[in-house]
């Protein structure tokens, strides 16, 4: 006979003879009630004991991590907290778990601690809701593009070109680090090595996106990237996931609709499908509030938090117009923000960026028309001459979540912009072979993952959201 899930049983209403489970102990009393998990759902399912009738050395093989198997008859339950629960007939211990070294122990753990234990940490309420919402999301964002008209794309990850301008680049070699043949000019001779070239890992799928959204039409990437800023921020990882769509004959303004509709949908989804996880990070957050000082609480539950993004439209909002506001809000003038916004043409800090999402607009914000000299050289240059038609959108508590733009499609307006930036035409042909042959209004942008996992979960390091951060000295499992 098959055996159940947790999550199947705890959906039961009837007395079931004959049923079989198997998972892990989350906790063991009276040497009777045996908490059981696997991973099905947040919630365990309560089995009970005939003690009397188990050998004692069976007993003291059911410890907190166990994975063990039983056999036994569904039953209502009379206890609190269940609708129904198993009587055991038989159990048979799969894996024992040493009480004395398990780290995993039922009772508070911190983050920090969590975090140096990731191979186990999803055994915890916390992390096992935060990675089904991940699976959960991976899934909607499919579902999403599918329904749409997308075709899905593997854009590589190792690429030739290191002209992107994201970030900087982990390089992909195999010559002698320690010995690399040199040129005639001294410098490192990458024609020797594996690829014939220097390649690195991608900062972004987007450039190679814009090739098929240019005969598909509607295409979406869902990879890797990595970037090997030395930055340790609470929101920047080395390795993450974005989530690319590239559309052709569609503008800046396409693009903003799209996006709305996208992650409107996306966190819809994650609503109606993992209630539990959510009403579990939910409380969760409302008990961490009540150990913070009262100006550092949410405002705002999980739940209400989604349902204010699904529910509002979000407020566009030019460069421009966002930096009056900035220049002449009151932590700009007490010189509160770390960053001062002195004039236009300043780079927007996360600091900046939440003060107009929380403080001033009160929603989410599309940020459009942003100077061309912050701002990457495939964006399209307006008939000002200087902003370009990019767009970040903005969320509460993370700040920037996606970064996007309509592309410039005229061959020679792209060229003087390579050409100032110092930018490869050679390294970057087919690239301009795009312009050359039917060119055409194209737009894209691209959503971190882990930022959305942070803002759908309410975590607030973006290293409790991916299963094996990878960050500045830090790669471990
Ligand atoms: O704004 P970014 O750098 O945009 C691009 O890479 C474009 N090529 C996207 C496109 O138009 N197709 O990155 C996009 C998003 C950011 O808004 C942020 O959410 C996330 O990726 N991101 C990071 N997430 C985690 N760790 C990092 N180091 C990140 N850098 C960017
Ligand atoms: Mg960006």
């Amino acid at each position: 006979m098959k055996h159940s899930t947790v999550a199947e049983l705890l959906s039961q209403v009837k007395k079931q003879n004959e049923i079989e489970i198997k998972g892990w102990v989350r906790t063991f009393r009276a040497n009777r009630f045996i908490a059981l998990n696997d991973g099905s759902t947040i919630n365990n399912i309560q089995c009970v004991i005939d003690f009397e009738n188990t050998d004692e050395s069976i007993l003291k093989r059911i410890t907190t991590g166990a994975a063990i198997h039983i056999k036994g008859i569904l039953v209502e339950s009379l206890g609190k907290g269940q609708t129904v629960e198993i009587q055991v007939v038989s159990i048979n211990i799969l894996g024992d778990s040493n009480p004395d070294e398990y780290p995993i122990q039922p009772k508070k753990h911190t983050f920090e601690f969590l975090r140096e234990n990731a191979h186990l940490r999803t055994r915890t309420n916390t992390f096992s809701a935060v990675m089904r919402l991940r699976s959960t999301l991976s899934f909607a964002i499919h579902k999403y593009f599918n329904e749409n008209g997308f075709y899905y794309m593997h854009t590589p990850i190792i690429t030739g070109s290191d002209a992107e301008g994201a970030g900087e680049m982990f390089r992909v070699s195999l010559l002698d680090a320690k010995n690399p043949p040199l040129n005639d000019n001294g410098k490192v001779d990458y024609t020797q090595d594996f690829f014939g070239k220097e390649t690195n890992l991608t900062v972004s799928g987007q450039l190679e996106a814009e090739t098929y959204a240019m005969s598909l039409g509607k295409v979406y990437t869902f990879s890797p990237t990595f970037r090997a800023e030395n930055s340790n921020t609470s929101r920047h990882l080395s390795e993450f996931w974005m989530i690319e769509p590239e559309v052709a004959f569609m503008d800046l303004e396409g693009n903003m609709d799209l996006a709305e509709d996208f992650l409107k949908y996306v966190l819809k989804y994650a609503l109606k499908n993992n209630k539990e996880d959510l009403a579990f990070l939910e409380q969760r957050l409302i008990q961490e509030d009540k150990t913070k000082p009262q100006a550092e609480r949410n405002e705002m539950t999980l739940t209400e938090k989604l349902r204010f993004v699904i529910d509002n439209n979000f407020k566009r909002v030019s460069y421009t117009e966002a930096i009056d506001i900035l220049r002449n809000c009151k932590p700009n003038k007490k010189k509160k923000f770390k960053y001062i916004i002195k004039e236009w043409g300043a780079d927007l800090q996360s600091e900046h960026e939440r003060f107009l999402v929380e403080k001033h607009f009160e929603c989410p914000v599309i940020l459009f028309d942003y100077p061309a000299n912050i701002k990457a050289f495939y964006m399209r240059l307006n008939e000002d001459g200087k902003t370009v038609r990019a767009m970040d959108i903005l969320f509460p508590a993370i700040g920037e979540i996606v970064g996007g733009a309509q592309r410039e499609e005229r061959l020679d307006v792209l060229k003087e912009k390579m050409a100032a930036l110092d930018i490869s035409e050679e390294e970057l042909w087919w690239y301009l072979d795009l312009r050359k042959y039917g060119t055409a209004v194209h737009s894209g942008f691209g959503l971190g993952f882990e930022r959305l996992v942070m803002f759908a979960t309410g975590m607030s390091n973006i290293r409790d959201v991916i299963p094996y951060p990878r960050t500045p000295q830090n790669a471990e499992f």
